[in-house]
């Protein structure tokens, strides 16, 4: 298994793998959202991507984009998606810290996602809530998901914690993630 940036060649089989990953992971809802999200964020100015490729295939995925807290630029991670055969074996995560890492090298300040805090907490994201922060996007999706201001975390990514702690003001990322 190699975990490693995305790369122009990965990027039908990467929203495959997104598609693939949400039909089974939240029942019964439309997968395409999440392929049409990761097609809008992937071009903009500061998005990357990672990869999990097994043997010639691509198993997994995250994509990071460009978000904003206040006037202050934070990186927004997701969607990210493993293929349902291959979950529950530390991929997500690997491609997680694997993204995380290259945002603290771009030098970002934060990042901030919308996700189960169980799962998060284990890479150190809190509620935003913790820092006076606003879920900006609570309430039910298209889709059926009930977004609550818990789902709305963050984490510090600089080695100044006090830029971080200062963060204020109204919490903004791409529109297709709503
Ligand atoms: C979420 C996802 C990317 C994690 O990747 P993975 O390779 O399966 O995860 P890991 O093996 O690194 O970690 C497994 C842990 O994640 C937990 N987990 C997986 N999906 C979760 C979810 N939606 N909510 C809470 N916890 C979740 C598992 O229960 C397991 O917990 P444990 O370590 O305490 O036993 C993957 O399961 C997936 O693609 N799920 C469907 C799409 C999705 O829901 N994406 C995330 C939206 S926030």
């Amino acid at each position: 298994l190699v975990i490693r940036a995305e790369r122009p060649q990965d990027r039908a089989a990467a929203v495959e793998v997104e598609r693939l990953a949400f039909w089974h992971g939240r029942d019964g809802s439309p997968a395409d959202d999440m392929r049409v999200i990761v097609e809008a964020l992937r071009d903009e100015d500061g998005s990357f991507a990672f990869v999990a490729q097994a043997g010639d295939r691509i198993i997994g995925h995250v994509q990071f984009s460009r978000g904003w807290i206040g006037s202050d630029p934070v990186v927004t991670l997701g969607p990210v998606g493993v293929l349902p055969e291959h979950q529950g074996r530390g991929i997500g995560s690997a491609l997680i810290r694997a993204g995380l890492d290259e945002a603290s090298r771009r030098g970002e300040l934060a990042a901030i996602l919308l996700g189960a805090p169980q799962y998060y907490m284990r890479f150190g994201f809190r509620p935003g809530s913790d820092l006076g922060l606003q879920n900006p996007a609570t309430g039910v999706t298209a889709t059926g998901f009930e977004i609550l201001e818990e789902h709305f975390m963050i984490l510090c990514l600089a080695a100044d914690s006090a830029r971080f702690a200062r963060l204020s003001g109204d919490v903004r990322w791409h529109p297709s993630l709503k």
